[in-house]
C-alpha cells in the first residue's frame, strides 16, 4: 500500500497555505466532553472518534448498540472503570436523535484452533478494557483489551482515519498458558438493528448485506443496506431512496489465504466461503502467531502485529477500493500525523492566554474542545472521481434521485440548529468549505425538490423551518456569491449564474410553495409517511386573516407558534438574499409574486405595496406575521422581580383567529422562550414588552424564574437580548452563567445535545465576546469575553483575490500564515466579567449606544481592546440594534444600499 497523496493534502481538500501549524493545541481537546449523560435529552450526544475535520467517516470504540436516541459510545461511570468494547464502528450519525447509516465494523478476537468459533453477536463479542489503557486522541485513539475464553490472550489496538479510510493496528498477544489461540478480525456487514418511530417504540430491522472476500489480496469487501431514518424520507424521493447502500473494503497487511476466513450470517459460519448475502452477515480473516500452525501452535513466539485499512463509500465496491488506496499510508503513524495536521490547521488558529488559574484552563479546553466539534458537521459525502477527464474531481451518490453526479456534497445538515451560530462559525474558520455546502445544498434542491432542513443521507424534515434561506442569505452576505451590480469588483464570484438563479429560486420556493396537502397534513414532528415537510402552514401563513398578517393555524398544524415566527425570520433571510442576488435574476425568477401578495395585502392596503418588489413584499411579511402571534393581554405573574405582571405573550391561534392554548404550538421551547424569538426585530420587541424597562424586567424574570432552558437553541440568543436594550451589563452576567452551567470538562459537560456545533459555536462566539443574533444582519452583539488574550488567525476565504486591499494593505494580515488576526484583549476577563469600554484598532469609541460591531469589523483581523471590570458599569446602554428603518444590513461593502421603511398596521 503506498501514499498517494502528499503530507500537506488530507482526503481531497488541499490545505491552501504551505505553513506547517504546529501541533501543541491538540493535546488541548478533551473528545471525552459531551459523551454521557443522565438521559438523551441531556447529553453532548458526541462521540470521542477519529477523523479529520468534516471527515466522511468517523471510527469510534463501540460500547452500545447505536440508533435514534443512542450514540455508538456512551462513556458512563461503568464503562469508565470496568467497560468492554463490542467492536470499533465506522459510523455516519451525525447527531444522538438521528439515525445510522451506511456504517462499516471491526471486531477483533481469538478462536481455539484455526477453525475455531467467530464471535459475532454484539454481547458475545464484547472484550474488556484492560485498565488504563485507554487513549482518546484527535488524531489517534488506542486501548488494550482482553480476549475472554482465550486463556490470557490480548489485543492492542490503535485506531487512526483519514476521511473515509479507517486504519487499524492490533497487536495481537497469545496468554501464557495456552498457545492454542488464534488471532481474527471479523468485519460486520450488515447486522441486525431497529427503527425508532415517535413516541418511542423501536422495531427491528434486518437489513441486507453482501460480502466479497479474496484472499489473494487479503481484502474483504462488503455493503450494507442500512439507513435507520429511511422512514422519515419524504415521499415523493421513497422509491429512490430505497436502493441506498454503504459499501466497504479492507485490506489486512498481511495475508490470510494460508490461515482461513470466512463468511457468517447470524451465529453460523462458512469457514472457506468468498461471498455471501442477506441479513446479518458478516466476513472474518484468521491470522496467526509467529511459528504457530495449524496442527500445533505450541512453538509460536507470541505476538503477532496486523494492520488494517477500511475504506468506505456512498456509490460502489471498487470506488471504496479507490478510495482505499488514495487515502492509505502503510505507517499508521503517518495516518494519525496527516489527520492531526489537518486538525491543527483549524485549532491552531486559537490561541487563547489565561491567567493561569485553573478554571480559566478549564474554560480553555472547553473552548479548544468547541472548536473541534464545530468543525465535524456537516460532513463530506463525495468521493475522488478515479482518472478525471475534465471538470470536477469529486462526485457523490444521491440518495434523493439514486444517481450519481459530479460535484462535492455534504451530509449532516441539521439546519434549525446551525443558522443560528455554526454556520457563521464555518463561514469565519472553515471558509473554503462554504461553496461546496452551498452547492450541495442547491443539489439537494435540484434532486429532492427542495432545500435541505436536516439532511442525513436522506431529507428526514426533522425540527421546522427553511433556515436554509438563512443559511444562503448569510454566506452571500458575507462575500460568498454573485456581486450585486455595485458590489465591490476586486472579491471574486463564488457562484455562477446558473448556481445563483438556484440559490434565488430554491429560497423564493420556501417562502412561496407550502407542501403537498398543506391544509391537511399536521406535520408533526417525525410524522412518517407524508413528503417534504418545507414550511408546512404556509397556506394560511401568507393568507392575510386578520388586518394584520398570517399565521400557521394551531388547529391544523403542530408547533404553530414556533413555525410562525420561524417563517418570518426566513423570510427576513429571503428579502436579504433578495438583495444579493443580481436584480435581473430576481425579476425574472420570481413565480406567483402577485398571486402570493394578493393574498397578503389587502384591498385597502396603499398603492405602494401592492406594486412592492418581492423585497419589501418579503419584508412587510416578516414585520407582519409575526406579531400575529402575539397576545399583548396575556401574562404571567413576575414571580422573582415583583411588581407588575409581565405583559404580552406568544400564543397558538386556531385558523379563525381565536386564542388557542397558552401551551399549544411550541418545539423545544415554551410561550416563554419563544416570545423573545423576534431576532430581526428586536426593537419592536421591546416596545410591545413595554420599553426598555419591563422588557429587561421579563428578561430578568425569564432567567431566574427557571424559564430559560439552555439545552435548546431558542434560549442561545436571549442573554444577548439584553444589550440592545440599553442592559448590556445584565448580557455579561448571563453569558458568563450560561457559559459555567452549561459547558464543563468532563464527559457530562455538555448540558444539551450539540446539534451539529450549534452549542459549541455559541461557546466559541460567546468566549470571543460577541454573537449573531440575528445571523443575516452582518453584525455581532457584544458579550464579556472570556480570557485576558486572545489570538484568532482568520482563513483567507476563497472569494479573496491574492492582491486585494485586505491582504496587500491590511497591518492585521499575516503573510507567514496567509491569515487575519485578530486579537481580542481583556485584562482580567478570567475574574472580572463587566465591560468598561472596548476600542477597535487602537480608537476609543467614546459613545457606544449600542454594543454591537459589524461584521466587516473583524472579518480581516483587527484589535479590540476591552476594559474589564469587576462591578456592573455603564458601558453599552444602547437603544437596539434593529431599529425599524434599518432592518436589513446596510453597512457592507460587498453588497449594493438597501434602506426599507416599513410600517406597522399600514399594510
Ligand atoms: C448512557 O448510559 C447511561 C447508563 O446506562 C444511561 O442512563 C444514559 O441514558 C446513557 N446516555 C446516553 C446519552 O445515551
Ligand atoms: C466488570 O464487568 C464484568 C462484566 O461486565 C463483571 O463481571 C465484573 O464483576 C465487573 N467488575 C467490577 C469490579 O465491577
Ligand atoms: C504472562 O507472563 C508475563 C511474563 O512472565 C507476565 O508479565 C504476565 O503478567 C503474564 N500474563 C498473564 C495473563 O498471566
Ligand atoms: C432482504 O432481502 C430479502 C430477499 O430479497 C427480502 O425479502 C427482504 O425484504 C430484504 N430485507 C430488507 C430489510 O430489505
Ligand atoms: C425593490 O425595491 C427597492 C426599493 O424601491 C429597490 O431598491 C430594489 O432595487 C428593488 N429590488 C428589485 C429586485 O427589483
Ligand atoms: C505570523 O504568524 C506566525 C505564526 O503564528 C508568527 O510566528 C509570526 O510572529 C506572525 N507574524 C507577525 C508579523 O505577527
Ligand atoms: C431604550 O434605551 C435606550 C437608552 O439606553 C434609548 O435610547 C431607547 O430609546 C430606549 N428604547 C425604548 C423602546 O424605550
Amino acid at each position: 500500500m503506498k501514499a498517494l497523496f502528499s503530507l500537506l493534502c488530507v482526503g481531497s481538500i488541499p490545505v491552501v497555505t504551505a505553513y506547517q501549524w504546529p501541533k501543541t493545541l491538540l493535546s488541548s481537546i478533551n473528545p471525552l466532553i459531551g459523551t454521557t449523560g443522565p438521559e438523551p435529552n441531556l447529553a453532548g450526544g458526541m462521540i470521542p472518534s477519529v477523523s479529520p475535520p468534516f471527515g466522511s467517516t468517523r471510527w469510534v470504540a463501540e460500547t452500545q448498540h447505536n440508533h435514534v436516541s443512542a450514540t455508538p459510545f456512551n462513556y458512563t461511570e461503568s464503562y469508565k472503570n470496568n467497560g468492554s468494547i463490542h467492536g470499533f464502528l465506522g459510523t455516519r450519525q451525525p447527531a444522538i436523535w438521528m439515525g445510522e447509516s451506511a456504517w462499516a465494523g471491526v471486531v477483533p478476537g481469538m478462536s481455539f484452533g484455526l477453525s475455531g468459533d467467530i464471535k459475532t453477536d454484539f454481547e458475545e463479542r464484547a472484550l474488556p478494557k484492560i485498565p488504563d489503557t485507554e487513549q482518546f486522541g484527535v488524531g489517534m485513539y488506542s486501548v488494550g483489551l482482553e480476549i475472554p475464553d482465550s486463556e490470557g490472550g490480548t489485543v492492542q489496538v490503535s485506531m487512526s482515519a483519514s476521511s473515509r479510510v479507517g486504519h487499524f493496528q492490533f497487536v495481537f498477544r497469545q496468554g501464557n498458558s495456552s498457545k492454542s489461540y488464534y488471532p481474527y478480525v471479523f468485519l460486520p456487514t450488515a447486522r441486525p438493528t431497529e427503527l425508532f418511530h415517535t413516541p418511542d417504540v423501536f422495531v427491528p430491522l434486518y437489513p441486507n448485506g453482501t460480502v466479497e472476500i479474496s484472499p489473494d489480496n487479503a481484502e474483504i469487501c462488503g455493503s450494507n443496506s442500512e439507513m435507520q431514518d429511511f422512514l422519515l424520507t419524504p415521499n415523493s424521493v421513497k422509491d429512490a431512496a430505497q436502493h441506498f447502500t454503504g459499501w466497504y473494503c479492507a485490506r489486512f497487511d498481511t495475508a490470510f489465504s494460508e490461515t482461513g476466513y470466512g463468511v457468517t450470517q447470524g451465529g453460523s459460519i462458512s469457514e472457506g466461503a468468498t461471498s455471501g448475502t442477506g441479513e446479518y452477515l458478516g466476513g472474518y480473516a484468521r491470522f496467526k502467531f509467529p511459528g504457530q500452525d495449524a496442527s500445533d501452535g505450541e512453538s509460536s513466539s507470541g505476538v503477532v502485529t496486523i494492520n488494517l485499512h477500511i475504506a468506505t463509500s456512498l456509490i460502489s465496491a471498487d470506488q471504496a477500493r479507490y478510495n482505499l488506496n488514495a487515502e492509505s499510508f502503510v505507517d499508521i503513524a503517518d495516518t494519525q500525523a496527516a489527520t492531526e495536521n489537518a486538525w491543527a490547521e483549524k485549532v491552531e488558529r486559537f490561541q487563547v492566554e489565561t491567567d493561569g488559574s485553573a478554571e480559566a484552563e478549564e474554560r480553555k479546553v472547553v473552548l479548544l474542545t468547541s472548536v473541534f466539534h464545530a468543525l465535524h458537521y456537516p460532513y463530506e459525502t463525495h468521493e475522488d472521481i478515479p482518472n478525471p477527464s475534465s471538470g470536477s474531481q469529486h462526485h457523490y451518490y444521491s440518495a434523493h434521485d439514486n444517481s450519481i453526479h459530479e460535484g462535492e456534497s455534504y451530509s449532516g445538515y441539521s439546519v434549525w440548529d446551525t443558522y443560528r451560530a455554526a454556520w457563521a462559525f464555518t463561514i469565519l474558520f472553515a471558509p473554503e468549505r462554504v461553496p461546496g455546502m452551498v452547492r450541495s445544498m442547491l443539489q439537494d434542491y435540484k434532486e429532492g425538490g427542495w432545500l435541505p432542513m436536516w439532511k442525513n443521507m436522506i431529507e428526514t424534515s426533522v425540527m421546522i423551518g427553511s433556515h436554509a434561506d438563512s443559511l444562503l442569505a448569510e454566506a452571500l452576505l458575507k462575500g460568498f456569491g454573485g456581486l450585486a451590480e455595485s458590489g465591490s469588483s476586486e472579491i471574486q464570484r463564488t457562484f455562477t449564474t446558473e448556481e445563483l438563479t438556484t440559490i434565488w429560486e430554491s429560497a423564493w420556493k420556501d417562502a412561496s410553495v407550502p407542501p403537498v396537502d398543506d391544509d391537511t397534513v399536521s406535520y408533526s414532528d417525525r410524522e412518517e409517511g407524508v413528503d417534504y415537510e418545507a414550511r408546512a402552514g404556509l397556506s394560511t401563513f401568507y393568507e392575510q386573516y386578520a388586518d394584520n398578517g398570517g399565521w400557521v393555524a394551531n388547529d391544523i398544524h403542530s408547533e404553530s407558534v414556533s413555525r410562525t415566527l420561524d417563517y418570518a425570520y426566513d423570510d427576513h433571510a429571503v428579502a436579504v438574499l433578495s438583495t444579493l442576488i443580481p436584480s435581473d435574476i430576481v425579476r425574472t425568477h420570481t413565480p406567483g409574486l402577485s398571486e402570493i401578495k394578493a393574498k397578503f395585502y389587502k384591498a385597502n392596503s396603499p398603492e405602494s405595496r401592492l406594486d412592492s418588489n418581492v423585497t419589501t413584499f418579503l419584508n412587510d411579511r416578516a414585520l407582519a406575521n409575526p406579531w400575529t402571534v402575539w397576545n399583548p393581554a396575556a401574562s404571567a405573574p413576575a414571580i422573582v422581580t415583583g411588581g407588575d405582571d409581565i405583559m404580552g405573550f406568544v400564543q397558538a391561534r386556531q385558523q379563525d383567529g381565536t386564542w388557542g392554548s397558552t401551551l399549544d404550538g411550541f418545539t423545544e421551547g415554551d410561550r416563554w422562550v419563544y416570545s423573545f424569538d423576534y431576532v430581526h426585530d428586536v426593537a419592536e420587541l421591546v416596545k410591545r414588552r413595554g420599553g426598555n424597562e419591563s422588557f429587561v424586567k421579563s428578561l430578568n424574570e425569564f432567567f431566574d424564574g427557571g424559564w430559560a432552558d439552555f439545552t435548546n437553541e431558542p434560549a442561545h440568543h436571549a442573554p444577548y437580548l439584553y444589550a440592545l436594550a440599553g442592559a448590556a451589563s445584565y448580557t455579561q452576567e448571563r453569558v458568563r452563567e450560561i457559559a459555567q452551567s452549561n459547558f464543563n470538562n468532563t464527559p457530562n459537560g455538555l448540558s444539551g445535545n450539540e446539534d451539529c456545533g450549534q452549542m459549541s459555536a455559541w461557546y466559541v462566539f460567546s468566549a470571543m465576546g460577541f454573537y449573531p443574533v440575528n445571523p443575516v444582519a452582518g453584525v455581532f452583539v457584544v458579550g464579556s469575553p472570556f480570557f485576558s488574550s486572545q489570538l484568532f488567525s482568520i482563513p483567507v476565504p476563497p472569494f479573496i483575490p491574492p492582491a486585494h486591499s485586505s491582504i496587500i494593505d491590511n497591518p492585521y494580515y499575516n503573510s507567514t500564515t496567509n491569515s487575519y488576526e485578530l486579537r481580542i484583549v481583556a485584562p482580567s476577563a478570567e475574574t472580572k466579567q463587566y465591560v468598561k469600554g472596548l476600542s477597535i484598532n487602537g480608537k476609543i469609541v467614546e459613545d457606544w449606544e449600542e454594543p454591537v460591531i459589524s461584521y466587516d469589523q473583524i472579518r480581516y483581523g483587527g484589535l479590540l481592546e476591552f476594559e474589564m471590570s469587576d462591578q456592573e458599569e455603564s458601558w453599552g446602554g444602547g437603544r437596539g440594534a434593529w431599529t425599524r428603518e434599518t432592518n436589513i444590513y446596510t453597512d457592507s461593502a460587498f453588497t449594493s444600499q438597501h434602506v426599507f421603511t416599513v410600517e406597522h398596521n399600514e399594510l
